[in-house]
C-alpha cells in the first residue's frame, strides 16, 4: 500500500478529514478533502461531521478549528508550523495595549494565537478584513498584528486604524521594484497582490486578493497572464485548475518556510499515532469563538 492509500485508509477508519491551507506544497493539497485560505478554512471546521480533523497549515489555523470544533480531536502534523506574524503578540501585551487605548474596538487577524482572539471584539481575515472594520460603529478601532493589513484597511474604510507592530516575513519582503519589474518581463499580466503586502506594492497592483479570492478570480478571468504577488504556493492550485492562464510569481523567493514544514508522511505519522493534538483551554476557547462567531456574523 503506498502512502495515499495508507492515508486514505486511516481516514475512514478514523473518520477524519484533512483541510489544507492554499500555501501548503503540492503533494500535501492533492491528499486534502477541502483546500482553502483561512477563512474558507474555519467555516468548513466548523460545520464538519468528523470527528478528526487532520490541518495542513499553521498552529493558529489548527487553534482556530479547535475553537470552533470543540470535542473533535485536532490534529497538527508538524508542531513546529507556527505563523511568525501571530507570534508578535501574545495576550498580556494586548492587555497591556488595550490600557492604553481604553473604548476602541480590538479587531485581531485570524493570524493570532486563540489567547489574543480571547483578548479582541472580533476578528477578521485577510478576505474580510474591510467588511468587518465597516461593520464597527467606530470610527478608530485597533487592529493587531498586521500592519500592512491595517493600512490597507484604513485606506478602504477610511477608519483610523491603530495598528500593531506585526507583518508576516513573507509578503513584507515585496517591493515595488519586484512589481515593476514583473510588468517589464510580463507585459501583457494582470497584477494580484495579497493585502498583507506594504501599502505602497498594494498600490501598484490591479487586485488585491486574499488566497481565496485568488482561487475565484483566477476562474472568472478573461486574461491570459496574471502575475501573483503571494506566497508562492498558491501558483500551483492556480495552474492546475486554470491550465488556459499562465501564473508568474512577483517574487521567486516569496515562500513560508514554515507553511512548507508540512509533507505527506507527516500527515500520515499525525493519523497513525493521533499526534500532535492541538487545544485550547475552554475558558480561552469560549471568549476566542465569542470573537470569530462575531466575525461568521458578519462576513
Ligand atoms: P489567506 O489564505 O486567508 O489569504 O491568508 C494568507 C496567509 O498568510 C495565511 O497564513
Ligand atoms: Fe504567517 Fe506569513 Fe507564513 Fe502566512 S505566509 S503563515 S502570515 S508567516
Amino acid at each position: 500500500m503506498d502512502i495515499r492509500q495508507r492515508i486514505g485508509e486511516l481516514k475512514r477508519r478514523k473518520n477524519a478529514v484533512i483541510l489544507a491551507h492554499n500555501y501548503q506544497v503540492p503533494e500535501v493539497q492533492d491528499a486534502a478533502d477541502f483546500v482553502g485560505d483561512s477563512l474558507e478554512l474555519s467555516r468548513k471546521a466548523a460545520g464538519l461531521e468528523a470527528s478528526t480533523i487532520v490541518f495542513c497549515g499553521v498552529h493558529f489555523m489548527a487553534e482556530t478549528a479547535a475553537v470552533l470544533a470543540p470535542g473533535k480531536t485536532v490534529l497538527l502534523p508538524e508542531i513546529e508550523a507556527g505563523c511568525p506574524m501571530a507570534d508578535m503578540i501574545n495576550g498580556r501585551e494586548l492587555r497591556s495595549w488595550k490600557a492604553q487605548h481604553p473604548g476602541l474596538p480590538v479587531v485581531c487577524y485570524v493570524n493570532t494565537s486563540a489567547e489574543v482572539k480571547a483578548e479582541s471584539d472580533v476578528c477578521c481575515t485577510s478576505s474580510n478584513a474591510i467588511a468587518v472594520v465597516n461593520s464597527l460603529g467606530a470610527d478608530r478601532v485597533l487592529f493587531v498584528p498586521d500592519k500592512n493589513l491595517a493600512a490597507y484597511v484604513a485606506r478602504e474604510t477610511g477608519k483610523t486604524v491603530i495598528a500593531w507592530d506585526g507583518y508576516c516575513y513573507v509578503h513584507h519582503r515585496f517591493t515595488p521594484r519586484d512589481i515593476d519589474e514583473a510588468r517589464t518581463a510580463h507585459p501583457g499580466a494582470e497584477v494580484w497582490v495579497h493585502p498583507e503586502c506594504p501599502l505602497d506594492v498594494i498600490e501598484r497592483a490591479d487586485k488585491v486578493l486574499s488566497t481565496g479570492k485568488m482561487v475565484l478570480e483566477a476562474r472568472a478571468t478573461s486574461r491570459h497572464e496574471i502575475v501573483v504577488g503571494t506566497e508562492k504556493g498558491i501558483i500551483y492550485r492556480l495552474a492546475r485548475e486554470n491550465p488556459a492562464v499562465r501564473f508568474f510569481p512577483a517574487r521567486e523567493t516569496a515562500l513560508c518556510a514554515h507553511m512548507k514544514m508540512t509533507t505527506l508522511a507527516k500527515v500520515l505519522h499525525a493519523l497513525e499515532t493521533d499526534t500532535t493534538r492541538v487545544e485550547v483551554p475552554a475558558a480561552i476557547a469560549d471568549r476566542a469563538r465569542g470573537a470569530i462567531e462575531a466575525m461568521l456574523r458578519i462576513s
